[in-house]
């Protein structure tokens, strides 16, 4: 299936809304955590898969700022989940070119976990197979205001005009600086929504939909999605035959 997939138009930037852990436990007849330690092998598939291909930067969304309203218990096991696995893996992150990112309000996440994230982003800096870009305590909307209060202090402080403010410099203020935009965008476990997710960056973004559980992503089906991405005619507002003349 590796050999169907074209070289020269592999995304740059794959995002993920890793979705399904908990029915895919229930399926299992086991408890929700059972489902996210489970999708912690799928993180693995969907990196591999990802840096193989060519793929420079993998966004997955791990936490979401909503998600701080779940039961206590199975938010302390995702924290703790993401402190071992970042732990145990940080070495073969290494080996492998991995450089990792975090976007979101981290602040709000438990000390050992930030101390953690920082130990491996430190770690890792200086890699450049891929970019691994995990979003935790993070939604769009949050995103988005924080940029527009920086922006606003930013203006107070004289450090910039509002003739300036273009959607570059909108861009730059957003957790993502620097990074482009995700040309491709994954949704497992049948659900057709973006969940407060990347809603600036997704602008023109294809959407992938599949009714795959997290837990049962493997390699094979970030092909797949990387294959239909390659059937898609992106056309940003042109018509076709003007794709066709470039
Ligand atoms: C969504 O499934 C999944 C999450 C909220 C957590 C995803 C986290 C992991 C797979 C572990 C990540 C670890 C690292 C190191 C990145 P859900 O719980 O919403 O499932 P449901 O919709 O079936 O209830």
């Amino acid at each position: 299936m590796l050999n169907t997939i074209k070289k020269h138009n592999v995304p740059q930037h794959v995002a993920i809304i890793m979705d399904g852990n908990g029915r895919w436990a229930k399926q299992q007849g086991e408890i929700r955590t059972f489902g996210h330690v489970s999708g912690v092998e799928s993180v693995r598939e969907a990196l591999k898969a990802a840096t193989e291909v060519g793929v420079k930067y993998l966004t997955l969304y791990a936490f979401s700022s909503e998600n701080w309203s779940r039961p206590k218990e199975e938010i302390d096991a995702l924290m703790n989940l993401l402190v071992s696995t970042i732990a145990s893996e940080k070495e073969s992150l290494h080996e492998n070119g991995v450089k990792l990112k975090v976007i979101g309000d981290v602040e709000n996440l438990p000390e050992h976990c930030q101390v953690s994230l920082q130990e491996a982003k430190d770690f890792t800096q200086n890699n450049t197979a891929i970019t691994l870009v995990l979003a935790l305590s993070y939604s769009s909307r949050w995103e988005i205001t924080n940029a527009m209060k920086h922006i606003a202090q930013d203006l107070e402080k004289g450090k910039i005009t509002s003739s300036e403010i273009n959607q570059d410099i909108l861009s730059s203020y957003m957790e993502t600086c620097g990074i482009p935009d995700p040309e491709l965008l994954i949704r497992t476990s049948g659900e057709s929504r973006i969940s407060n997710f990347l809603l600036w960056q997704l602008a023109y973004t294809e959407l992938y939909f599949t009714d795959v559980l997290w837990p049962d992503f493997k390699k094979e089906d970030f092909y797949n999605a990387i294959i239909d991405f390659q059937s898609r005619e992106r056309r940003f507002g042109k018509i076709s035959e003007q794709l066709t003349n470039e």
